[in-house]
Protein backbone atom coordinates (compact mmCIF):
# COMPACT_ATOMS: atom_id res chain seq x y z
CA UNK A 1 0.00 0.00 0.00
CA UNK A 2 2.63 2.34 1.17
CA UNK A 3 4.54 1.62 -1.74
CA UNK A 4 2.07 1.40 -4.44
CA UNK A 5 1.64 5.45 -3.05
CA UNK A 6 4.76 5.86 -3.38
CA UNK A 7 5.45 5.30 -6.77
CA UNK A 8 2.08 6.70 -7.91
CA UNK A 9 3.18 9.52 -5.98
CA UNK A 10 6.35 9.84 -8.09
CA UNK A 11 4.71 9.10 -11.51
CA UNK A 12 2.73 12.15 -11.07
CA UNK A 13 5.48 13.88 -10.44
CA UNK A 14 7.45 12.89 -13.47
CA UNK A 15 4.09 13.77 -15.09
CA UNK A 16 4.42 17.22 -14.17
CA UNK A 17 8.22 17.54 -14.62
CA UNK A 18 7.70 16.30 -17.83
CA UNK A 19 4.79 18.83 -18.73
CA UNK A 20 5.63 21.75 -16.41
CA UNK A 21 6.47 25.44 -17.49
CA UNK A 22 8.34 27.75 -15.70
CA UNK A 23 5.37 27.98 -13.13
CA UNK A 24 6.77 24.86 -11.46
CA UNK A 25 9.81 26.10 -11.48
CA UNK A 26 9.10 29.06 -9.85
CA UNK A 27 7.01 27.69 -7.21
CA UNK A 28 10.60 26.07 -6.49
CA UNK A 29 12.19 28.79 -6.04
CA UNK A 30 13.03 29.52 -2.18
CA UNK A 31 11.68 33.13 -1.14
CA UNK A 32 12.83 33.39 2.78
CA UNK A 33 15.82 32.81 4.27
CA UNK A 34 14.89 28.97 4.13
CA UNK A 35 13.66 26.73 1.67
CA UNK A 36 9.92 25.24 2.60
CA UNK A 37 9.86 21.69 3.73
CA UNK A 38 6.79 21.19 1.50
CA UNK A 39 9.55 21.64 -1.50
CA UNK A 40 11.25 18.45 -0.29
CA UNK A 41 8.40 16.40 -0.98
CA UNK A 42 8.53 16.20 -4.45
CA UNK A 43 11.72 13.89 -4.36
CA UNK A 44 12.40 13.01 -0.70
CA UNK A 45 8.21 11.51 -0.05
CA UNK A 46 9.52 8.23 2.34
CA UNK A 47 11.84 10.95 4.14
CA UNK A 48 8.58 13.77 4.80
CA UNK A 49 6.73 11.20 5.87
CA UNK A 50 8.96 10.14 8.65
CA UNK A 51 9.62 13.49 9.60
CA UNK A 52 6.20 14.77 9.49
CA UNK A 53 5.54 12.36 12.36
CA UNK A 54 8.37 13.00 14.33
CA UNK A 55 9.22 15.33 17.12
CA UNK A 56 11.18 17.52 15.17
CA UNK A 57 8.20 18.39 13.13
CA UNK A 58 5.86 18.49 16.43
CA UNK A 59 8.32 20.68 18.29
CA UNK A 60 6.05 24.13 18.81
CA UNK A 61 3.90 25.00 21.10
CA UNK A 62 0.91 24.73 18.67
CA UNK A 63 1.83 21.11 17.38
CA UNK A 64 2.81 20.05 21.24
CA UNK A 65 0.57 19.86 23.86
CA UNK A 66 3.01 19.35 26.63
CA UNK A 67 5.64 21.80 25.25
CA UNK A 68 2.63 24.05 24.92
CA UNK A 69 1.22 23.24 28.91
CA UNK A 70 5.07 24.16 29.98
CA UNK A 71 5.68 27.05 28.35
CA UNK A 72 2.87 28.41 29.39
CA UNK A 73 3.14 27.72 33.29
CA UNK A 74 7.08 29.00 32.35
CA UNK A 75 5.48 32.65 30.78
CA UNK A 76 3.28 32.97 33.67
CA UNK A 77 5.87 32.48 36.36
CA UNK A 78 9.21 34.70 34.68
CA UNK A 79 6.43 37.11 33.02
CA UNK A 80 8.95 36.75 29.73
CA UNK A 81 7.72 38.55 27.47
CA UNK A 82 9.19 36.46 24.30
CA UNK A 83 9.20 32.80 23.43
CA UNK A 84 12.86 32.03 24.43
CA UNK A 85 12.35 28.27 23.74
CA UNK A 86 12.78 29.21 20.18
CA UNK A 87 16.26 28.71 19.87
CA UNK A 88 15.98 25.05 20.07
CA UNK A 89 11.91 24.48 19.44
CA UNK A 90 11.49 26.70 16.74
CA UNK A 91 14.89 27.93 15.41
CA UNK A 92 14.17 30.10 12.21
CA UNK A 93 11.38 32.32 14.08
CA UNK A 94 12.37 35.78 13.57
CA UNK A 95 10.08 37.91 15.80
CA UNK A 96 10.17 35.87 18.80
CA UNK A 97 7.61 37.91 20.88
CA UNK A 98 5.04 36.67 22.73
CA UNK A 99 2.22 39.00 21.55
CA UNK A 100 3.23 37.58 18.05
CA UNK A 101 2.84 33.80 18.33
CA UNK A 102 1.02 32.70 15.23
CA UNK A 103 1.02 28.96 14.10
CA UNK A 104 0.52 29.87 10.46
CA UNK A 105 3.41 32.08 10.17
CA UNK A 106 6.65 30.70 8.37
CA UNK A 107 8.78 30.25 11.41
CA UNK A 108 5.97 28.50 13.63
CA UNK A 109 4.46 26.39 11.06
CA UNK A 110 8.03 25.30 9.59
CA UNK A 111 9.33 23.82 13.43
CA UNK A 112 12.48 22.63 13.11
CA UNK A 113 12.85 22.38 9.60
CA UNK A 114 14.57 20.13 6.69
CA UNK A 115 16.48 22.98 5.37
CA UNK A 116 17.47 24.73 9.27
CA UNK A 117 18.95 21.35 9.90
CA UNK A 118 20.64 20.24 6.74
CA UNK A 119 22.48 23.63 6.64
CA UNK A 120 24.03 23.38 10.15
CA UNK A 121 27.26 24.29 9.65
CA UNK A 122 28.97 24.48 12.94
CA UNK A 123 28.09 24.58 16.60
CA UNK A 124 28.97 27.24 18.94
CA UNK A 125 29.64 26.30 22.35
CA UNK A 126 28.53 28.01 25.59
CA UNK A 127 28.34 26.69 28.85
CA UNK A 128 24.39 27.95 28.96
CA UNK A 129 23.33 26.14 26.11
CA UNK A 130 25.10 25.62 22.67
CA UNK A 131 23.80 27.00 19.30
CA UNK A 132 24.11 26.39 15.66
CA UNK A 133 25.95 28.19 13.01
CA UNK A 134 23.67 28.41 10.26
CA UNK A 135 25.44 28.25 6.07
CA UNK A 136 24.07 31.22 4.49
CA UNK A 137 23.89 29.65 1.43
CA UNK A 138 20.11 29.24 0.73
CA UNK A 139 20.11 25.64 -1.33
CA UNK A 140 22.98 23.79 -0.31
CA UNK A 141 22.64 21.26 2.15
CA UNK A 142 24.64 18.93 3.57
CA UNK A 143 24.74 15.56 3.48
CA UNK A 144 26.77 12.44 4.15
CA UNK A 145 26.80 10.61 0.81
CA UNK A 146 28.49 10.23 -2.39
CA UNK A 147 25.66 10.82 -4.91
CA UNK A 148 24.70 8.87 -8.08
CA UNK A 149 22.84 12.24 -9.47
CA UNK A 150 22.64 15.22 -8.61
CA UNK A 151 19.40 17.08 -7.61
CA UNK A 152 18.53 19.94 -10.32
CA UNK A 153 16.52 21.66 -7.08
CA UNK A 154 19.66 21.74 -4.92
CA UNK A 155 23.81 21.29 -4.55
CA UNK A 156 24.62 18.66 -1.79
CA UNK A 157 27.95 19.35 -0.05
CA UNK A 158 29.28 15.88 1.88
CA UNK A 159 32.62 17.02 3.59
CA UNK A 160 30.77 18.34 6.93
CA UNK A 161 31.95 15.94 9.20
CA UNK A 162 29.68 17.12 11.98
CA UNK A 163 26.68 15.58 9.71
CA UNK A 164 28.20 12.15 10.20
CA UNK A 165 29.33 11.93 13.36
CA UNK A 166 26.73 13.32 15.06
CA UNK A 167 28.02 16.42 16.20
CA UNK A 168 25.40 18.39 14.68
CA UNK A 169 23.07 17.53 17.00
CA UNK A 170 24.24 19.20 20.06
CA UNK A 171 23.65 22.53 19.09
CA UNK A 172 20.03 21.47 21.07
CA UNK A 173 20.78 18.87 22.83
CA UNK A 174 24.15 18.79 24.34
CA UNK A 175 23.00 20.50 27.77
CA UNK A 176 20.69 23.57 28.89
CA UNK A 177 20.92 25.86 32.39
CA UNK A 178 18.70 27.75 33.59
CA UNK A 179 18.80 31.07 35.15
CA UNK A 180 21.03 30.15 38.31
CA UNK A 181 23.33 28.39 36.27
CA UNK A 182 21.59 24.61 37.21
CA UNK A 183 21.92 22.21 34.27
CA UNK A 184 18.39 21.15 33.65
CA UNK A 185 19.54 18.71 31.15
CA UNK A 186 21.83 17.09 29.86
CA UNK A 187 23.70 14.73 27.05
CA UNK A 188 26.62 13.08 27.52
CA UNK A 189 27.84 11.89 24.33
CA UNK A 190 31.04 10.00 23.23
CA UNK A 191 30.78 10.64 19.18
CA UNK A 192 32.43 8.50 17.11
CA UNK A 193 31.93 7.53 13.52
CA UNK A 194 31.29 4.67 14.55
CA UNK A 195 28.75 5.05 16.41
CA UNK A 196 26.67 8.33 17.46
CA UNK A 197 23.55 10.06 18.21
CA UNK A 198 22.90 9.49 13.95
CA UNK A 199 23.79 5.92 14.00
CA UNK A 200 21.52 5.10 17.16
CA UNK A 201 18.57 7.92 16.15
CA UNK A 202 18.38 7.88 12.71
CA UNK A 203 19.31 3.94 11.61
CA UNK A 204 19.07 3.14 7.76
CA UNK A 205 16.02 2.05 7.28
CA UNK A 206 14.08 0.21 4.27
CA UNK A 207 13.22 2.41 0.82
CA UNK A 208 14.94 5.01 -0.92
CA UNK A 209 15.94 8.18 -0.02
CA UNK A 210 14.36 9.76 -3.00
CA UNK A 211 12.10 8.95 -5.59
CA UNK A 212 14.99 10.10 -7.98
CA UNK A 213 17.40 7.56 -7.26
CA UNK A 214 17.04 3.98 -5.86
CA UNK A 215 18.93 3.57 -2.91
CA UNK A 216 17.68 0.21 -0.85
CA UNK A 217 17.89 2.15 2.65
CA UNK A 218 17.43 5.88 4.00
CA UNK A 219 18.28 7.55 7.20
CA UNK A 220 15.01 7.07 9.65
CA UNK A 221 13.78 11.00 9.57
CA UNK A 222 11.26 10.03 12.66
CA UNK A 223 14.00 10.44 14.80
CA UNK A 224 13.75 7.24 17.21
CA UNK A 225 12.85 8.49 20.86
CA UNK A 226 10.63 8.23 23.15
CA UNK A 227 7.60 9.48 21.66
CA UNK A 228 8.28 7.60 18.44
CA UNK A 229 10.16 4.23 16.85
CA UNK A 230 10.94 3.19 20.59
CA UNK A 231 11.73 -0.39 18.88
CA UNK A 232 14.33 0.64 16.99
CA UNK A 233 16.33 1.27 20.45
CA UNK A 234 14.96 -1.67 22.26
CA UNK A 235 18.84 -3.11 21.55
CA UNK A 236 20.55 -0.57 23.03
CA UNK A 237 19.17 -1.82 26.42
CA UNK A 238 20.20 -5.76 27.34
CA UNK A 239 17.62 -7.32 30.79
CA UNK A 240 19.54 -10.12 32.34
CA UNK A 241 18.42 -12.70 34.72
CA UNK A 242 21.92 -13.38 36.63
CA UNK A 243 21.18 -15.89 38.95
CA UNK A 244 18.94 -18.75 38.79
CA UNK A 245 17.96 -19.18 42.30
CA UNK A 246 17.76 -15.24 43.74
CA UNK A 247 15.57 -13.13 41.31
CA UNK A 248 18.64 -10.53 40.38
CA UNK A 249 17.93 -8.81 37.32
CA UNK A 250 20.49 -6.62 35.95
CA UNK A 251 19.68 -3.63 33.22
CA UNK A 252 22.50 -2.53 30.87
CA UNK A 253 21.95 0.75 29.14
CA UNK A 254 24.25 1.02 25.87
CA UNK A 255 23.80 4.26 25.15
CA UNK A 256 26.37 7.06 26.03
CA UNK A 257 24.13 9.31 27.38
CA UNK A 258 21.51 8.17 30.38
CA UNK A 259 18.68 7.00 29.89
CA UNK A 260 16.49 8.85 29.83
CA UNK A 261 16.95 12.52 29.60
CA UNK A 262 14.53 14.96 30.27
CA UNK A 263 13.16 15.49 33.57
CA UNK A 264 9.97 15.08 32.78
CA UNK A 265 10.28 11.20 31.92
CA UNK A 266 10.25 8.34 33.97
CA UNK A 267 11.03 4.62 33.43
CA UNK A 268 9.55 1.21 35.06
CA UNK A 269 10.66 -2.01 35.46
CA UNK A 270 7.72 -4.57 35.97
CA UNK A 271 9.21 -8.12 36.89
CA UNK A 272 6.60 -10.91 37.04
CA UNK A 273 7.12 -14.34 38.78
CA UNK A 274 5.17 -17.50 37.26
CA UNK A 275 4.91 -20.68 38.97
CA UNK A 276 2.99 -23.50 37.50
CA UNK A 277 1.48 -21.12 35.03
CA UNK A 278 -0.02 -18.52 37.66
CA UNK A 279 1.62 -15.64 38.62
CA UNK A 280 2.93 -15.41 42.00
CA UNK A 281 4.61 -11.99 42.95
CA UNK A 282 5.02 -8.79 41.00
CA UNK A 283 7.89 -6.11 41.52
CA UNK A 284 7.88 -2.98 40.51
CA UNK A 285 10.67 0.04 40.18
CA UNK A 286 10.62 3.18 39.08
CA UNK A 287 13.46 5.11 37.19
CA UNK A 288 13.41 8.98 37.15
CA UNK A 289 15.75 12.52 37.49
CA UNK A 290 13.65 14.81 39.92
CA UNK A 291 15.22 18.52 40.03
CA UNK A 292 13.97 21.10 42.89
CA UNK A 293 14.82 23.62 44.91
CA UNK A 294 14.78 23.08 49.18
CA UNK A 295 14.48 19.03 49.07
CA UNK A 296 11.23 19.72 47.03
CA UNK A 297 10.38 18.83 43.35
CA UNK A 298 10.23 22.13 41.35
CA UNK A 299 9.60 23.17 37.80
CA UNK A 300 13.49 23.77 35.67
CA UNK A 301 13.23 27.26 35.78
CA UNK A 302 13.31 27.57 39.98
CA UNK A 303 15.56 24.14 40.57
CA UNK A 304 19.11 24.55 41.61
CA UNK A 305 19.75 20.74 42.76
CA UNK A 306 19.00 16.90 41.77
CA UNK A 307 16.82 15.44 44.39
CA UNK A 308 16.96 12.31 43.32
CA UNK A 309 18.54 10.43 40.35
CA UNK A 310 17.94 6.85 39.79
CA UNK A 311 18.18 7.17 36.18
CA UNK A 312 20.14 4.15 34.61
CA UNK A 313 23.71 6.31 33.97
CA UNK A 314 25.34 6.46 30.47
CA UNK A 315 26.65 2.64 29.62
CA UNK A 316 25.97 1.76 33.32
CA UNK A 317 24.89 -2.10 34.39
CA UNK A 318 22.44 -1.83 37.10
CA UNK A 319 21.96 -5.10 39.01
CA UNK A 320 18.98 -5.12 40.90
CA UNK A 321 18.70 -7.75 43.75
CA UNK A 322 14.68 -8.79 44.03
CA UNK A 323 15.38 -10.58 47.27
CA UNK A 324 13.38 -13.44 46.37
CA UNK A 325 13.95 -17.14 45.90
CA UNK A 326 13.54 -19.01 42.70
CA UNK A 327 12.23 -22.43 41.97
CA UNK A 328 13.33 -24.74 39.10
CA UNK A 329 10.40 -24.19 36.73
CA UNK A 330 9.67 -21.05 37.33
CA UNK A 331 9.28 -18.38 34.41
CA UNK A 332 10.13 -14.73 35.31
CA UNK A 333 8.94 -12.17 33.17
CA UNK A 334 10.69 -8.57 32.74
CA UNK A 335 8.74 -5.57 31.19
CA UNK A 336 10.68 -1.88 30.76
CA UNK A 337 7.65 0.10 30.10
CA UNK A 338 9.00 4.36 29.33
CA UNK A 339 7.21 6.87 29.86
CA UNK A 340 6.52 10.21 28.41
CA UNK A 341 5.67 12.26 31.47
CA UNK A 342 5.88 10.59 34.66
CA UNK A 343 2.84 10.00 35.80
CA UNK A 344 2.41 12.08 38.58
CA UNK A 345 3.53 15.33 37.05
CA UNK A 346 1.03 14.39 34.69
CA UNK A 347 -1.93 13.78 36.90
CA UNK A 348 -0.68 17.18 38.63
CA UNK A 349 -0.19 19.30 35.55
CA UNK A 350 -3.23 18.00 33.37
CA UNK A 351 -1.30 16.31 30.76
CA UNK A 352 -1.71 13.38 28.87
CA UNK A 353 1.73 11.22 29.11
CA UNK A 354 2.36 8.20 26.63
CA UNK A 355 2.99 4.82 27.92
CA UNK A 356 5.33 2.58 25.30
CA UNK A 357 6.48 -0.86 26.63
CA UNK A 358 9.88 -0.60 25.47
CA UNK A 359 11.39 -4.15 25.80
CA UNK A 360 9.70 -7.88 27.43
CA UNK A 361 12.31 -10.43 27.71
CA UNK A 362 11.23 -13.67 29.33
CA UNK A 363 13.12 -16.68 31.34
CA UNK A 364 12.85 -20.09 32.24
CA UNK A 365 14.18 -20.74 35.64
C1 LIG B 1 13.87 17.86 -7.79
C2 LIG B 1 14.12 16.80 -6.82
C3 LIG B 1 14.57 17.18 -5.42
C4 LIG B 1 14.02 18.08 -4.55
C5 LIG B 1 12.81 18.97 -4.77
C6 LIG B 1 14.79 18.01 -3.33
N1 LIG B 1 15.80 17.09 -3.46
FE1 LIG B 1 17.18 16.61 -2.10
N2 LIG B 1 18.04 15.29 -3.40
C7 LIG B 1 17.59 15.04 -4.69
C8 LIG B 1 18.50 14.12 -5.33
C9 LIG B 1 18.35 13.58 -6.74
C10 LIG B 1 19.52 13.83 -4.40
C11 LIG B 1 20.77 12.99 -4.61
C12 LIG B 1 20.51 11.57 -4.45
C13 LIG B 1 21.77 10.74 -4.57
O1 LIG B 1 22.18 10.43 -5.67
O2 LIG B 1 22.30 10.42 -3.51
C14 LIG B 1 19.19 14.58 -3.19
C15 LIG B 1 19.93 14.53 -2.02
C16 LIG B 1 19.65 15.28 -0.88
C17 LIG B 1 20.46 15.30 0.30
C18 LIG B 1 21.80 14.66 0.48
C19 LIG B 1 21.88 13.24 0.70
C20 LIG B 1 23.29 12.87 1.03
O3 LIG B 1 23.51 12.41 2.12
O4 LIG B 1 24.21 13.09 0.21
C21 LIG B 1 19.87 16.15 1.18
C22 LIG B 1 20.36 16.51 2.58
C23 LIG B 1 18.69 16.66 0.54
N3 LIG B 1 18.58 16.11 -0.69
C24 LIG B 1 17.83 17.56 1.13
C25 LIG B 1 16.75 18.14 0.50
C26 LIG B 1 15.90 19.13 1.11
C27 LIG B 1 16.08 19.67 2.52
C28 LIG B 1 14.95 19.46 0.19
C29 LIG B 1 13.82 20.45 0.35
C30 LIG B 1 14.18 21.77 0.85
C31 LIG B 1 15.23 18.68 -1.01
N4 LIG B 1 16.32 17.89 -0.78
C32 LIG B 1 14.51 18.75 -2.19
C33 LIG B 1 16.49 15.59 -5.28
C34 LIG B 1 15.70 16.56 -4.73
C1 LIG C 1 18.91 24.66 24.21
C2 LIG C 1 17.80 24.16 23.45
C3 LIG C 1 16.41 24.21 24.08
C4 LIG C 1 15.75 25.29 24.59
C5 LIG C 1 16.22 26.73 24.66
C6 LIG C 1 14.46 24.78 25.05
N1 LIG C 1 14.36 23.44 24.82
FE1 LIG C 1 12.79 22.25 25.31
N2 LIG C 1 13.73 20.65 24.48
C7 LIG C 1 14.98 20.69 23.88
C8 LIG C 1 15.34 19.36 23.43
C9 LIG C 1 16.64 18.99 22.74
C10 LIG C 1 14.26 18.51 23.80
C11 LIG C 1 14.17 17.01 23.60
C12 LIG C 1 14.83 16.40 24.82
C13 LIG C 1 14.46 15.00 25.12
O1 LIG C 1 13.51 14.46 24.55
O2 LIG C 1 15.15 14.45 26.00
C14 LIG C 1 13.27 19.36 24.44
C15 LIG C 1 12.08 18.89 24.99
C16 LIG C 1 11.18 19.67 25.69
C17 LIG C 1 9.99 19.18 26.32
C18 LIG C 1 9.47 17.75 26.26
C19 LIG C 1 8.53 17.69 25.10
C20 LIG C 1 7.76 16.41 24.96
O3 LIG C 1 6.79 16.42 24.15
O4 LIG C 1 8.06 15.43 25.59
C21 LIG C 1 9.37 20.23 26.93
C22 LIG C 1 8.08 20.21 27.70
C23 LIG C 1 10.20 21.39 26.68
N3 LIG C 1 11.31 21.02 25.93
C24 LIG C 1 9.92 22.67 27.13
C25 LIG C 1 10.67 23.79 26.84
C26 LIG C 1 10.28 25.14 27.19
C27 LIG C 1 8.97 25.51 27.87
C28 LIG C 1 11.27 25.95 26.77
C29 LIG C 1 11.36 27.47 26.86
C30 LIG C 1 11.04 28.05 28.14
C31 LIG C 1 12.31 25.11 26.17
N4 LIG C 1 11.89 23.81 26.22
C32 LIG C 1 13.50 25.58 25.66
C33 LIG C 1 15.80 21.79 23.74
C34 LIG C 1 15.52 23.05 24.20
C1 LIG D 1 24.14 3.45 21.40
C2 LIG D 1 22.95 4.10 20.93
C3 LIG D 1 22.69 5.55 21.29
C4 LIG D 1 23.50 6.63 21.03
C5 LIG D 1 24.90 6.66 20.45
C6 LIG D 1 22.73 7.80 21.41
N1 LIG D 1 21.51 7.42 21.91
FE1 LIG D 1 20.01 8.65 22.49
N2 LIG D 1 18.93 7.05 23.15
C7 LIG D 1 19.33 5.73 23.07
C8 LIG D 1 18.42 4.91 23.85
C9 LIG D 1 18.51 3.40 24.04
C10 LIG D 1 17.44 5.78 24.38
C11 LIG D 1 16.28 5.44 25.32
C12 LIG D 1 15.13 4.82 24.65
C13 LIG D 1 14.14 5.76 24.01
O1 LIG D 1 14.15 6.98 24.25
O2 LIG D 1 13.27 5.25 23.24
C14 LIG D 1 17.78 7.10 23.89
C15 LIG D 1 17.02 8.24 24.16
C16 LIG D 1 17.30 9.50 23.62
C17 LIG D 1 16.41 10.64 23.67
C18 LIG D 1 15.04 10.67 24.30
C19 LIG D 1 15.17 10.53 25.79
C20 LIG D 1 14.32 11.44 26.59
O3 LIG D 1 14.44 11.43 27.82
O4 LIG D 1 13.50 12.18 26.02
C21 LIG D 1 17.05 11.69 23.07
C22 LIG D 1 16.54 13.11 22.92
C23 LIG D 1 18.36 11.21 22.65
N3 LIG D 1 18.46 9.88 22.99
C24 LIG D 1 19.32 11.98 22.02
C25 LIG D 1 20.61 11.53 21.71
C26 LIG D 1 21.67 12.39 21.24
C27 LIG D 1 21.57 13.87 20.99
C28 LIG D 1 22.77 11.58 21.05
C29 LIG D 1 24.16 11.97 20.62
C30 LIG D 1 24.89 12.83 21.55
C31 LIG D 1 22.37 10.22 21.38
N4 LIG D 1 21.07 10.25 21.80
C32 LIG D 1 23.19 9.10 21.28
C33 LIG D 1 20.42 5.26 22.37
C34 LIG D 1 21.46 6.04 21.89
C1 LIG E 1 17.16 17.21 13.03
C2 LIG E 1 17.92 17.35 11.83
C3 LIG E 1 17.35 16.89 10.52
C4 LIG E 1 16.13 17.19 9.98
C5 LIG E 1 15.01 18.02 10.60
C6 LIG E 1 16.09 16.57 8.68
N1 LIG E 1 17.25 15.89 8.44
FE1 LIG E 1 17.74 14.89 6.74
N2 LIG E 1 19.41 14.14 7.65
C7 LIG E 1 19.91 14.59 8.86
C8 LIG E 1 21.16 13.92 9.11
C9 LIG E 1 22.05 14.13 10.34
C10 LIG E 1 21.39 13.05 8.00
C11 LIG E 1 22.58 12.13 7.77
C12 LIG E 1 22.19 10.72 8.11
C13 LIG E 1 23.27 9.70 7.89
O1 LIG E 1 24.34 9.99 7.37
O2 LIG E 1 23.01 8.52 8.25
C14 LIG E 1 20.27 13.23 7.10
C15 LIG E 1 20.12 12.57 5.88
C16 LIG E 1 19.24 12.98 4.89
C17 LIG E 1 19.20 12.46 3.55
C18 LIG E 1 20.09 11.36 3.03
C19 LIG E 1 19.60 10.03 3.56
C20 LIG E 1 20.67 8.99 3.72
O3 LIG E 1 20.31 7.84 4.00
O4 LIG E 1 21.85 9.29 3.61
C21 LIG E 1 18.20 13.12 2.88
C22 LIG E 1 17.80 12.92 1.45
C23 LIG E 1 17.60 14.02 3.81
N3 LIG E 1 18.23 13.91 5.04
C24 LIG E 1 16.54 14.86 3.53
C25 LIG E 1 15.76 15.48 4.52
C26 LIG E 1 14.45 16.05 4.29
C27 LIG E 1 13.75 16.10 2.95
C28 LIG E 1 13.99 16.50 5.49
C29 LIG E 1 12.63 17.06 5.84
C30 LIG E 1 11.47 16.34 5.36
C31 LIG E 1 15.06 16.28 6.45
N4 LIG E 1 16.11 15.64 5.83
C32 LIG E 1 15.02 16.67 7.80
C33 LIG E 1 19.32 15.50 9.70
C34 LIG E 1 18.06 16.06 9.55
C1 LIG F 1 17.24 22.98 16.23
C2 LIG F 1 17.41 22.17 17.43
C3 LIG F 1 17.55 20.67 17.28
C4 LIG F 1 18.46 19.97 16.52
C5 LIG F 1 19.54 20.52 15.60
C6 LIG F 1 18.20 18.57 16.78
N1 LIG F 1 17.16 18.43 17.66
FE1 LIG F 1 16.35 16.71 18.32
N2 LIG F 1 14.89 17.73 19.29
C7 LIG F 1 14.85 19.10 19.43
C8 LIG F 1 13.67 19.46 20.21
C9 LIG F 1 13.27 20.87 20.60
C10 LIG F 1 13.00 18.26 20.52
C11 LIG F 1 11.72 18.09 21.34
C12 LIG F 1 10.54 18.52 20.58
C13 LIG F 1 9.26 18.32 21.35
O1 LIG F 1 8.92 17.16 21.63
O2 LIG F 1 8.58 19.30 21.67
C14 LIG F 1 13.81 17.18 19.91
C15 LIG F 1 13.49 15.84 20.00
C16 LIG F 1 14.34 14.81 19.61
C17 LIG F 1 14.10 13.41 19.84
C18 LIG F 1 12.84 12.80 20.36
C19 LIG F 1 12.67 12.60 21.80
C20 LIG F 1 11.31 11.97 21.97
O3 LIG F 1 10.45 12.59 22.58
O4 LIG F 1 11.08 10.88 21.43
C21 LIG F 1 15.18 12.73 19.36
C22 LIG F 1 15.42 11.23 19.39
C23 LIG F 1 16.08 13.70 18.81
N3 LIG F 1 15.55 14.95 18.97
C24 LIG F 1 17.28 13.39 18.22
C25 LIG F 1 18.04 14.30 17.48
C26 LIG F 1 19.16 13.95 16.65
C27 LIG F 1 19.70 12.55 16.47
C28 LIG F 1 19.62 15.11 16.09
C29 LIG F 1 20.79 15.28 15.14
C30 LIG F 1 20.70 14.59 13.86
C31 LIG F 1 18.78 16.19 16.55
N4 LIG F 1 17.83 15.67 17.40
C32 LIG F 1 18.94 17.53 16.22
C33 LIG F 1 15.75 20.01 18.92
C34 LIG F 1 16.75 19.70 18.01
Amino acid sequence: MKKAAILFGSAVFLFANIFAGSATKHSMDIKGEFAKTHQCIRCHLTIYEEYKASSHYNSTPFRDPIHAKIFKLHTKATKEKEYQCAKCHTPIVKNRAIAKMDPKSFGYHQAISCAYCHRIKAIKHHPKANSNVISPKKGYYYGTRNPKIRSEYHKIDNTNIIHKNGDTCLGCHSHKQNDFGFVVCKTESNNTLKQNCITCHMPQVEGSLSDRVETPTHAYHGFAGVSRGAEKLAKYLDITLESKKHLIISLHNRAPHAFLLHPLRMAKMVVRVYRNGKEIKKFEKSFVRIIGKDGKPTPPWIANAVIKNSMLKPNEKRVIDLNFGLQRGDRVKVEFIIYKVNPKIAKKMGIKSQKTIFKVEEFDV
